[in-house]
């Protein structure tokens, strides 16, 4: 297909697609997903190859600028982040200003879009140069308002971590760094929080990065298009399924842990019940993700010593939805966020975090999405409708109504 002769064909026939199920909005080179055969590649490498042997910054790097960095590409990269990885103090102010109730995403999404307030030459940008500086402002600073909004959930101080640690071990620090403590880092810890933000890292045109491409359309700045990503991620049928998903599995064995009563409950169609962390609109046969995550919840919860019975639930639950007919017959089959707030719970993160982390992972997608479609200059994201409101009719004054 000649994608940039449709782009200038306007009128005539208008389909009409709900949810956007089987249309293309773009051409990408990100994200390969065969949803069949169960196969996700970023920039043509296996999800599978990355989680083993990358970290979460040379993939975040292939996955905006297409090629894995060598080590002076990736020293570069990291040292040119940790430049802009300070907010501005007024920062802390507007962050102190939400309710210790905020629900974090909440908090991100506003402090997200508050830091183009503090970063103005990151509005309109045209250039690679210019993209490339607002680019490695946001992953500097993104980490920062992750771990500040765990840090308040918390009641901690703010903390800046060390800059001389690799990029997730000084996430790790700014978020659990006890005040008077000294700081030890755990290579399980390291080595979780990698794989869960590589498997995050992106997934073609889901629901937020569509958001992040449709506002960046406009040409909006990078960090609106990201704000607006993360208000589309925390919806529970997104990336809040990770906060869903361990409520769910909590509530279950609050309830005397019958998982058969709650497969019951997702089959009734008059209940509203849906079980969180299983379907998905493209994978049908299995999410390549999930099986990743759930090898390394057993080996997190394994290293760190924890038997949490929420495991033995979840593992429960997938069993019999393999031998269900309901499930078995829609395919639904566990998806990425039915293990990974487990590996979360273990690692002492709040549940009201797991989107925000989820977020953290999808950031280097997002900007990479961002910057693909800056880059090939598209046009801006206008869908149509098929209207079935009223003909025209006259006006009623207010007095005859
Ligand atoms: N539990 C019970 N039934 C389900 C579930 C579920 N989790 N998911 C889908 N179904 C049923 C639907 O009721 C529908 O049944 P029907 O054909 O009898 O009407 C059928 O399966 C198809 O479901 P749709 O909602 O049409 O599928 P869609 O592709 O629109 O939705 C979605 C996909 C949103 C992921 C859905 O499966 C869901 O709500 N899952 C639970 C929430 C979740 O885990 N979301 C995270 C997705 S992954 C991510 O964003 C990272």
């Amino acid at each position: 297909i000649d994608i940039k002769a449709l782009r200038g064909v306007t009128g005539g026939v208008t389909t009409i697609d709900p949810g956007y199920k089987n249309t293309g909005s773009c051409e990408s080179g990100i994200t390969f997903l065969d949803g069949e055969k169960g196969i996700l590649r970023y920039r043509g490498y296996s999800i599978e190859e990355l989680a083993e042997k990358a970290d979460f910054l040379e993939v975040a790097y292939l996955l905006i600028f297409g090629e894995l960095p060598t080590t002076e590409q990736l020293d570069t990269f990291h040292s040119d982040i940790k430049k802009h990885a300070v907010v501005d103090d007024d920062v802390k102010k507007i962050l102190d200003a939400f309710p210790k109730t905020a629900h974090p995403m909440g908090v991100l999404s506003s402090l997200t879009s508050a830091l183009t307030a503090f970063n103005p030459t990151s509005v309109n940008v045209d250039s690679e140069e210019e993209m490339y500086n607002a680019i490695v402002r946001i992953l500097g600073k993104f980490p920062v308002l992750v771990a500040w909004t765990m840090r308040k959930v918390k009641g901690l101080p703010l903390d800046y971590g060390d800059s001389s640690l690799g990029y997730v071990e000084n996430i790790l620090k700014m978020m659990f760094k006890q005040p008077n403590e000294e700081y030890t880092q755990n290579p399980i810890l390291v080595n979780a929080l990698d794989k869960l933000l590589i498997l995050h890292a992106d997934h073609e045109q889901n629901c937020s990065t569509s958001t992040v491409r449709i506002v960046g359309s406009s040409h909006a700045g990078l960090f609106a298009s990201l704000s607006a990503g993360i208000s589309a991620l925390w919806g529970p049928l997104h990336g809040g399924a990770n906060q869903a998903v361990l409520e769910m599995l909590e509530a279950i064995k609050e309830d005397g842990g019958d998982t058969k009563k709650y497969m019951g409950k997702a089959k009734d169609k008059e209940d509203p019940f849906r079980l969180m962390g299983f379907g998905h609109r493209v994978y049908k046969n299995f999410d390549p993700r999930a099986k990743i995550i759930k090898v390394a919840a057993d080996e997190v919860l394994g290293d760190l010593g924890i038997e949490d019975p929420i495991l033995e639930i979840a593992k429960g639950l997938e069993q019999e939805a393999l031998n269900d007919d309901y499930f078995v017959k829609r395919k639904l089959y566990p998806n990425v966020d039915f293990y990974s707030g487990i590996i979360y719970r273990g690692m002492g993160i709040p549940t009201e975090m797991f989107t925000v982390m989820f977020a953290l992972g999808r950031l280097p997608g997002w900007i990479s999405q961002w910057r693909e479609m800056r880059l090939r200059k598209e046009p801006i994201g206008r869908p149509r409708q098929v209207y079935v409101g009223e003909n025209h009719r006259p006006f009623v004054d207010i007095n005859k109504r």
